[in-house]
């Protein structure tokens, strides 16, 4: 089965209701279509589509205001939009001479290989292997044996599409500049950051893992005064993340000490973190608490242990940008806040990109040295640097995401409540935990099987087209890399 392009006939006919009555086939394709990943509608013909709704309105409607028809149809783009990917019409295409806009509409239909839908005669008589009617459709489409939709583990066009013009402006104004090394965009970027956190400053550097092998580089050379940390400086992490936690901190020079999590949010126990503490006396000099899954650590208890005991504290934030303990920003609690711009993360870029945020000034400094060589002037360093900026052209993309940052996040909260909803009578597996004084943002929505085969229930789930990972398999305290070079030894405190 092809991808499924919405010709704006089709959309004319669903919203104008005079239309409605005359296609019907039209109405029921479209309702078909709803939310399904195969079906698009190209960019170019949402400005069209606005442009004949206002007309259309004009026409029958002229008591009203140039204000509430623009309400009117922005309520209907809106819904096309929640309803349809986008298929971005290229800049390039074969011209139809004949007719412009069917040039435009086959060539979208063309980069997403998929058909037209459309009522256009002409354009079905001239286009017949990239063209269906409604009629057509309905027959072979909705037919019993069309498998149902698939659930993505993650569907970017979808995301990205949404915001395609915010992006591809931000982009063009890259391109016209060509400055693409540490530009305007990387420093609005940190300033929009560090104000959206509510930190002092904040760094754009080239992944979420650099964040936090600079920030912990930057603190062995505020507090020790050298380069990096000894083998013999534990720094206190859970092992119920993704690598590059403890791997930073081995690249810092230190040794992680792995801490278990709680069984409810799977962050790592305050408790356990004090014990540790204890346990293993001045030799700890930091804590890396992850907030996982984008639930924000029991914040009040990992400061308070840090600062009695004189640690520092580096957040990994890679997958909780946006979330909050006790309404305050995850990375605006420790010495510095890491955040990851991965793709999928919950503020993705085009590529790898990262930020650091803090408030102490002084690590900032060092910060911006270590991020550019190693010095204030890079032909003259101070430092072992590495080059690890924020690209301009991720900062670029990161400034148009940042505007929807807020409704994305509010959509993943309420779809998790629905998940949560119809899954809580399940007794063989156990929904998110939120702590009542955390703003879960979900980066994952992740269920833990209890009773059942997790392997079988994964099984199931892929014949339902349902796709799902396994987030960790592997912690960290049982991968190669921290067994064999520390010998297990890193152990601090397990759960009973
Ligand atoms: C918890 C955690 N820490 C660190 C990272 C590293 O970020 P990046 O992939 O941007 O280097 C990630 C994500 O990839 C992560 O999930």
């Amino acid at each position: 089965m092809k991808n499924i392009l919405i010709d704006i006939n089709i959309i004319l006919d669903y919203y104008e209701k005079n239309r409605r009555e005359r296609y019907p086939e039209s109405i029921k394709a479209f309702d078909y279509l709803k939310n399904k990943e195969f079906a698009f509608i190209a960019s170019s013909a949402i400005n069209n589509i606005e442009f004949l709704l206002y007309d259309s309105l004009s026409l029958k409607y002229p008591q009203l205001t140039r204000k509430n028809k623009l309400q009117i149809i922005h309520k209907c783009i809106e819904e096309i939009l929640s309803f349809f990917k986008i298929s971005k019409t290229p800049s390039y295409v074969e011209i139809d001479y004949e007719n412009i806009e069917d040039s435009l509409i086959v060539a979208s239909a063309k980069a997403i290989d998929g058909l037209v839908l459309t009522r256009d005669e002409k354009l079905l008589r001239k286009y017949p292997d990239k063209t269906i009617s409604p009629e057509e459709f309905l027959k072979t489409y909705t037919s019993n044996n069309f498998e149902t939709q698939k659930v993505e583990m993650l569907d970017l066009t979808r995301e990205t599409f949404y915001m395609y013009s915010d992006i591809e402006k931000n982009i063009d104004e890259v391109i016209k500049k060509s400055n693409f090394i540490l530009s305007d965009e990387v420093k609005q970027l940190e300033e929009k950051i560090a104000s959206y956190i509510g930190t002092k400053y904040a760094v754009g550097v080239s992944s979420g893992t650099d964040a936090l092998v600079l920030s912990l580089r930057a603190l062995a050379i505020q507090r020790k005064k050298q380069e990096y940390w000894d083998k013999e400086d534990l720094i206190i992490t859970t092992p119920f993340t993704f690598t590059a936690t403890g791997d930073a901190i081995l690249r810092s020079g230190a040794t992680p000490l792995f801490v278990d999590i709680d069984l409810d949010t799977y962050n790592i126990n305050p408790e356990l973190v004090e014990k540790a503490v204890k346990k293993y006396g001045k030799k700890v000099k930091g804590i890396v608490p992850v907030h996982l899954y984008g639930q924000p650590c029991n914040m009040d208890e990992i400061v308070r242990i840090a600062k009695e005991y004189d640690l520092f504290v580096v957040e990994d934030c890679a997958q909780s940008f946006g979330a909050k303990w006790d309404n305050k920003q995850t990375g605006s609690f420790g010495d510095a806040g890491c955040f990851s711009f991965f793709p999928s993360k919950n503020l993705g870029g085009f590529g790898d990109g990262g930020m650091i945020t803090t408030n102490d000034e002084n690590l900032y400094e060092i910060l911006l040295m270590l991020r550019k060589h190693g010095g204030k002037n890079k032909y003259n360093v101070d430092h072992i640097g590495y080059n690890a900026r924020l690209d301009t052209l991720q900062a670029a993309v990161l400034l148009a995401k940042m505007k929807y940052i807020n409704e994305f996040t509010e959509r993943r909260r309420k779809i998790a409540e629905i998940y949560n909803e119809n899954l809580k009578d399940i007794n063989w597996l156990k929904t998110p935990y939120t702590h009542p004084k955390a703003y879960h943002v979900f980066h994952q929505y992740t269920i833990r099987v209890l009773e059942r085969n997790r392997n079988v229930v994964q099984q199931e789930l892929k014949e339902k087209r349902v796709d799902s990972m396994v987030y960790y398999p592997v912690p960290l305290h049982k991968m190669k890399v921290f067994k064999k070079k520390w010998d297990g030894s890193i152990w601090g405190i397990k759960r009973k």
